[in-house]
């Protein structure tokens, strides 16, 4: 038994902020039922193809454990089946540009008509405001959360950063809601409507940088670079380099074969309670004592120079040699590593966080699993499905459709080409 078994899923979502929040429910146990556009499908499908005639990566790693069905709910049919999904299913969850459902017919009050246990979780870029109208892709919502702003170097632009924490950030913030909401029904009975917008998801990840927002008005952030480096603060939080961001300092230093290798760097935080191990660990034992650098707010000035110290030790090891020095002497640090060492570390294969996927169309392939673990309800990664491999399946076994009902629906066009429903 899975934590989200008996629970259908109506998933209207395309890209990747909406179809992450849908896979991780199928991996809780979810029967997620993929929508998708006769003969065209989620656009992903056919982006960044690197084997010619299958479904790409980008589509397959953000939709194991579901089913497809084509529909085109712009038609007659196409409307009729899709109200018997509404019917049937416990959640729908779309993230299309602002207006479009209600443009198809399917308003909110429209869809609790038909289902008022429904719960209807949508992703948009903006909230209700000036930009709710606004198509938005992950970029966009860094920049527009704040993300942008405070990311990079001081004397250089705003950067977005490769974690997707526009899309597949707010695919969480939306689980989240959908899981949430279906625990109240059990003691409502009533659907809901749960909204998540991407701009807010950013923003929620950015807290600590509306936290330094409200400090510059008590003076200069003592523990950023740039208070040693005498610059002086503007109105706005601003980038930080690979400055820690909370009170302890760190930052990231070169290690052994830098020059080569673009990510022989490892993290190293200064933390207080263990400044006389990063002393002796650095050979400096002189600076547990001395004036000036045996306390945090002294050191406070002089944190470049005490990186500086600290990165000609570690161009001396490895970062993985760095680890395994400062760890036993709890000095926190943290190896670069590159996607080749994720996608390579057995450890992370022998949790399930990285997997390998058998795929008719593309072979085997490797994909990143459930990060979260549930002890009662473990999950299994199944590849994600082809475009319809499940129509006339999900039309007859879960609509119930059958005789000139269902010929009806075929014929008319609505529901692509079915394929034969697969024996098992
Ligand atoms: N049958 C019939 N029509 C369908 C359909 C189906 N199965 N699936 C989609 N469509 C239609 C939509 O109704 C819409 O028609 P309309 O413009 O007449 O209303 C049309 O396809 C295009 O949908 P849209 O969502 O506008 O796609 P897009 O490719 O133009 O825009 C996004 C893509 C991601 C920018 C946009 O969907 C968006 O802003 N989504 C919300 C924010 C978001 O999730 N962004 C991150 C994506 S990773």
């Amino acid at each position: 038994m899975k934590a989200l078994d008996g629970i259908k899923v109506l998933d209207f979502t395309h890209v990747q902020s909406g179809p992450t929040c849908t896979q991780l429910l199928a991996w809780f146990g979810a029967d997620v039922l993929k929508v998708e556009r006769p003969g065209v499908g989620d656009a992903t499908r056919k982006q960044l193809v690197d084997v010619p005639g299958a479904d790409s990566l980008y589509f397959t790693m953000l939709n194991h454990n579901k089913r497809s069905i084509e529909l085109n709910s712009k038609t007659e049919e196409g409307k009729m089946v899709l109200t018997r999904l509404i019917e049937e299913c416990d959640v729908m969850v779309e993230n299309f540009a602002p207006g479009a459902l209600d443009r198809m017919g399917f308003t909110w009050e429209r869809i609790q008509e038909i289902n008022p246990r429904m719960i209807l979780a949508s992703i948009k870029g903006f909230g209700p405001g000036d930009y709710e109208d606004c198509k938005v892709y992950e970029n966009v919502a860094q920049c527009a959360g704040g993300a942008a702003s405070t990311t990079g170097f001081l004397d250089g632009p705003p950067l977005v950063t490769g974690a997707q924490i526009g899309d597949s950030g707010t695919g969480l913030h939306l689980c989240l809601g959908i899981v949430t909401a279906l625990f109240q029904r059990e003691r409502s009975g009533r659907g809901q409507k749960v909204s998540a917008a991407m701009q807010d998801g950013v923003l929620n990840l950015c807290r600590v940088k509306l936290r330094d927002q409200q400090r510059l008005d008590a003076g200069p952030l003592t523990e950023y670079s740039q208070y040693g480096e005498g610059i002086p603060f503007g109105d706005a939080t601003p980038r930080a380099g690979n400055d820690s961001g909370g009170g302890q300092p760190g930052r990231i230093l070169k290690c052994k074969g830098w020059e080569t290798d673009p990510n022989a760097y490892t993290y190293f935080i200064t933390q207080a309670a263990v400044w006389g191990n990063v002393c002796d660990v650095i050979g400096k034992p002189d600076w547990k004592t001395a004036e000036g650098y045996a306390t945090p707010p002294e050191r406070l000035d002089k944190l470049n120079e005490i990186f500086e110290a600290i990165e000609a030790w570690t161009m001396t090891k490895t970062k993985f040699e760095v680890m395994e020095i400062c760890n036993p002497l709890n000095i926190p640090v943290g190896p670069i590593l590159s996607t080749k060492e994720l996608i390579e570390d057995e450890g992370l294969r022998a949790t399930g966080t990285i997997v390998d996927v058998d795929h008719p169309e593309r072979g085997r392939y490797t994909s990143v699993g459930c990060p979260i673990k549930l002890s009662d309800s473990p999950v299994e990664v199944e590849r994600s499905p082809l475009l319809g491999e499940h129509t006339l399946e999900i039309l007859t076994e879960v609509l119930g459709m059958q005789g000139d009902t269902l010929d009806r629906v075929v014929q008319s066009g609505a529901v692509g080409t079915p394929r034969p429903v697969a024996a098992e």
